[in-house]
C-alpha cells in the first residue's frame, strides 16, 4: 500500500506538531503547506523541504494531495474542511470543529454526501493514558459511568491575539481548552446525547496583563489591551442516559495554581485521567487505587499528536477505525454553544 500524501493548511504553532508527526510517520509523506501569510508559508516550506502553495485553491487542486490537516484559526475550520472534502481530500481538522453549530452541521451534511472522512482534532483521546483507560471502560471494569468532572483552569493564561478575539476564535477558554477536558469525559462516557445544559461565563478579570512576575504563553500578535472572550466558564451538563458532567475552565482566575483534572465515576469503579491516570476499583469489600504501569500516566504533547496522526493515517488508508468522526465534533459544538447560550440567558437550555 502506498504512503498517504498530506498537506497542512495553516503554518502556526500547532501545525508544527502535525508536520513533525507526518514527517516521522513511515506511511505518510508531507507534501506541502499553505498559510494566509505568504512569509510563513515560505519559511515553513523551506525549513521542512516541502512545497509552498500560493493559495488554498492551488493546494486543493493538487492531485498528489490525498489528505489535509487544517491548523488555522477556528473561524475557517468548517469552511476549509468543506472545500477540502469537495475537492476529494480526507481531513484532520483541529478542534473546535467550527465556531458555530450551523457551520458544523453544514459541514456534516457535506461530509455525508462525499464519501470522504473528517477527523476532529480531539488529540487527547489518542494519548496513551486515554487509550489505556478507554480499554478498561469498554471492558466494563468501571460499570456504567454516571458522573464526570472536567477541569482546565489557567490562572493567567489568555494567549491573546486571535485566541482573545471572539470573531476568529468563537470564544475563550471554553472553546479553546475546556473542549479538551469536556471531550475526554464525554468520550469515556460513550458520547451520550446532552439533554440540558446550564452554563455560566464571566469576564471580569480580563487577561490579567498587569501580572508580569509569572510567565505565560502569548501568540505573536498579543496585545494586552485586546480581549473580548470570557475568562471563566462553568457548566452542568445532563445526558439522556441520566449521567451528568461538571465542567470548569478559565484563562484568568484568582486560583492558587493552574489545574488540569479529568475524572469519571461509574457504578463499579472510577478513574482520574489527568493530572495522572489512576483507576479506582472496589474488590472484596476493599477500595483499590490502581496505578497502571505505563510509560506515560499524563498527556504528553508529542506522543499525543503522533498517536492522533498515526490514527488519521491508518483511517485514511482504510487500515484503522475512525475514532473522532465529524458527528462527534458537531455534538461537541452543540454542547459548547449551549453553555454560551445558557450563560447569556441566565437559565438552563434544553437540547431535547
Ligand atoms: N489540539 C491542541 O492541543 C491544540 C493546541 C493549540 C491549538 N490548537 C488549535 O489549532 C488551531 C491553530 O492554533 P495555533 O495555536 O497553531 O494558532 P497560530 O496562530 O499559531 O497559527 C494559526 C495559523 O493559521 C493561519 N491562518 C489563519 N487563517 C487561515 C486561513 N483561512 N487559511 C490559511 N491560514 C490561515 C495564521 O496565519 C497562522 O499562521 C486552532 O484552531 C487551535 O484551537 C489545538
Amino acid at each position: 500500500m502506498s504512503a498517504l500524501h498530506v498537506a497542512v493548511i495553516g503554518a502556526g504553532s500547532i501545525a508544527a506538531m502535525h508536520m513533525g508527526a507526518y514527517q516521522a510517520h513511515p506511511d505518510a509523506v508531507l507534501v506541502g503547506v499553505y498559510d494566509i501569510r505568504p512569509d510563513r508559508t515560505r519559511d515553513v516550506a523551506r525549513a521542512r523541504g516541502i512545497r509552498a502553495y500560493a493559495s488554498l485553491d492551488e493546494l486543493l487542486a493538487d492531485p498528489v494531495v490525498e489528505a489535509v490537516s487544517i491548523c488555522t484559526w477556528n473561524d475557517s475550520h468548517a469552511e476549509i474542511a468543506a472545500r477540502a472534502v469537495r475537492a476529494g481530500k480526507d481531513v484532520l481538522v483541529e478542534k473546535p470543529l467550527s465556531k458555530t453549530v450551523a457551520e458544523a452541521e453544514e459541514l456534516e451534511a457535506v461530509v455525508s454526501e462525499s464519501g470522504r472522512m473528517v477527523q476532529v482534532g480531539f488529540v487527547r483521546r489518542f494519548s496513551s493514558n486515554a487509550r489505556v483507560l478507554k480499554s478498561f471502560v469498554d471492558a466494563g471494569e468501571l460499570g456504567e459511568l454516571y458522573y464526570a468532572r472536567a477541569t482546565n483552569i489557567r490562572r493567567i493564561g489568555n494567549p491573546g491575539g486571535w485566541f482573545a478575539d471572539s470573531a476568529r476564535s468563537g470564544g475563550g477558554p471554553l472553546i479553546d481548552i475546556g473542549v479538551h477536558v469536556l471531550d475526554l469525559c464525554w468520550y469515556m462516557m460513550g458520547c451520550p446525547r446532552a439533554v440540558t445544559v446550564s452554563g455560566v461565563t464571566d469576564s471580569r478579570l480580563g487577561n490579567r496583563a498587569n501580572i508580569t512576575s509569572l510567565s505565560r504563553y502569548t501568540v505573536a500578535d498579543y496585545d494586552p489591551d485586546l480581549s473580548d472572550v470570557e475568562d471563566l466558564a462553568t457548566a452542568l451538563i445532563r445526558f439522556e442516559n441520566g449521567a451528568s458532567l461538571l465542567l470548569e475552565t478559565s484563562y484568568s482566575l484568582h486560583a492558587a495554581e493552574d489545574r488540569l483534572a479529568v475524572a469519571v465515576f461509574g457504578e463499579r469503579g472510577g478513574a482520574e485521567l489527568e493530572p495522572e491516570l489512576r483507576i479506582v476499583l472496589e474488590k472484596h469489600d476493599t477500595v483499590l487505587n490502581v496505578t497502571p504501569q505505563v510509560d506515560l500516566l499524563a498527556f504528553d504533547f508529542e506522543e499525543g499528536f503522533r498517536s492522533e496522526i498515526g490514527a488519521f493515517v491508518d483511517a485514511c488508508r482504510g487500515v484503522g477505525p475512525q475514532l473522532a468522526p465529524v458527528e462527534h465534533g458537531v455534538e461537541m459544538m452543540r454542547m459548547l454553544a449551549a453553555v454560551y447560550e445558557s450563560a447569556a440567558l441566565g437559565h438552563e437550555i434544553s437540547l431535547r
